[in-house]
């Protein structure tokens, strides 16, 4: 399936009278809502603290219009991009997202076939719920994203099985080395992990098998627990990127920046990109908007730096606006989650069809034939 242009995609809706799916964000998450229990949509939708960081995510690109140039000679478009060798129909990638068997039980499964029929990649999550040699046998447009547990042996043992399972990258979180307070979940007295769920890569590991008395598929509970203490890393620092470089030659992007300087940092440790991210809010509450990072960002490291971007992109304007900022693509987190929660495979797709055609005719309305006429210009 490839990506239809916007007009082919609305026409369709109009002829047949409307869509079952839902259209536009709101709708996606109400439907959700109504899909699942209140513990996973809170673990979903929620985020530290307040959650001011997560409204903040959102106000930075309502506070940032576009400024659509006309007469441009917008007939012909292109939305594909390219980062580091990883191809999208459209400017956008799938955010790893964790534990998503909470939301559906095909999980990382229904992911890997929209991206597969898609186009669009995807990037597993360290903390899924299917291993990830499971998800590479579906062959979608892969990158892979590292938590560094705190535990050593298991941290090299999955950036190697990584490497060995054809991701194309590895994009280190850096902003999650431990789980921030979370009041939903905790008024839910919800840690799925606990179930078992998002410890996929663990219960995969040889090493992490053989200190277990019983396996994990008969005796759940130990299991979950071992591998919840090998999981917070607050001692990671700069140094240790090195030894990252020596357990592959892939690609390294440090997702969860927030700063100019630290990007820059980033930058002259070697790393290959840089995704802009506060983690959708769900970790510092009271952190800058990843919109506004963005620009602080793509200022200090210059042009020809890969930085990709995260956290409130909801609709196809957020899109090209954080593109024009200079985004080289975004990453869709919650939007795609809610696709998988109302229809599985079938909702991710529609989710991604809608958003490519959403960013198709703003980009057309807009005066731009292709990703890299994207500039700031376009935004007020
Ligand atoms: C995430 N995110 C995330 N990031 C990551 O690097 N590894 C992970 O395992 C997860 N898990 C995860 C679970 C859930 C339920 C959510 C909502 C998010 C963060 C994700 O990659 C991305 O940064 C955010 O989703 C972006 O924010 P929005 O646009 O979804 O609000």
């Amino acid at each position: 399936m490839a990506l239809d242009p916007g007009n082919v995609v609305q026409n369709a809706i109009y002829l047949s009278g409307g869509t079952e799916w839902p259209i536009g964000y709101e709708a996606w998450e109400a439907r959700a809502r109504e899909s699942l229990d209140r513990a996973p949509f809170d673990y979903v939708a929620g985020g530290a603290g307040a959650e001011e960081t997560m409204r903040a995510n959102l106000e930075a690109f309502r506070r940032r219009p576009l400024r659509p140039r006309m007469l441009v000679g917008t007939a012909e478009r292109d939305l594909s991009v390219e980062v580091l060798g990883l191809r999208s129909p459209a400017p956008f990638f799938l955010a790893p997202v964790g534990v998503l068997s909470i939301v559906r039980d095909d999980a990382e499964r229904a992911v890997a076939r929209a991206s597969t029929a898609t186009g669009v990649p995807l990037i597993l999550s360290s903390a899924s719920s299917t291993a990830l040699e499971d998800v590479a046998a579906l062959d979608p447009p892969r990158w892979f994203q590292l938590y560094w547990w705190g535990d050593p042996e298991l941290a090299e043992n999955l950036v190697r099985r990584a490497d060995a399972a054809g991701y194309g990258a590895i994009v280190l979180t850096v902003d999650t080395l431990t789980l921030a307070w979370r009041p939903r979940d905790l008024r839910n007295g919800y840690l799925p992990f606990l179930n078992g769920a998002g410890l996929a890569q663990f219960f995969a590991d040889e090493a992490f098998r053989g200190r277990l008395e019983s396996p994990p598929e008969e005796s759940l509970l130990p299991a979950s627990l071992m591998a919840l203490s090998a999981f917070p890393n607050l001692a990671l620092t700069w140094d240790d990127l090195a030894r990252l470089r020596e357990w592959t030659s892939l690609p390294v992007l440090l997702k969860g920046i927030l700063r100019a300087d630290d990007a820059r940092r980033a930058l002259d440790a070697g790393m290959d990109g840089i995704v802009v991210s506060n983690h959708g809010g769900r970790q510092v509450d009271g952190s800058i908007a990843a919109l506004d990072a963005l620009v602080e960002v793509r200022d200090a490291v210059g042009p020809d730096a890969v930085v990709l971007m995260d956290s409130g992109v909801r609709t196809g304007a957020d899109v090209v606006k954080a593109v024009a900022l200079g985004a080289d693509a975004v990453l869709l987190g919650r939007p795609y989650v809610y696709g998988l929660a109302v229809g599985g495979q079938e909702g991710i797709e529609a989710v991604i069809t809608q958003l490519a055609a959403e960013v198709d005719l703003t980009m057309a309305l807009s005066g731009a034939r292709a990703v890299a006429e994207l500039d700031p210009s376009l935004v007020a």
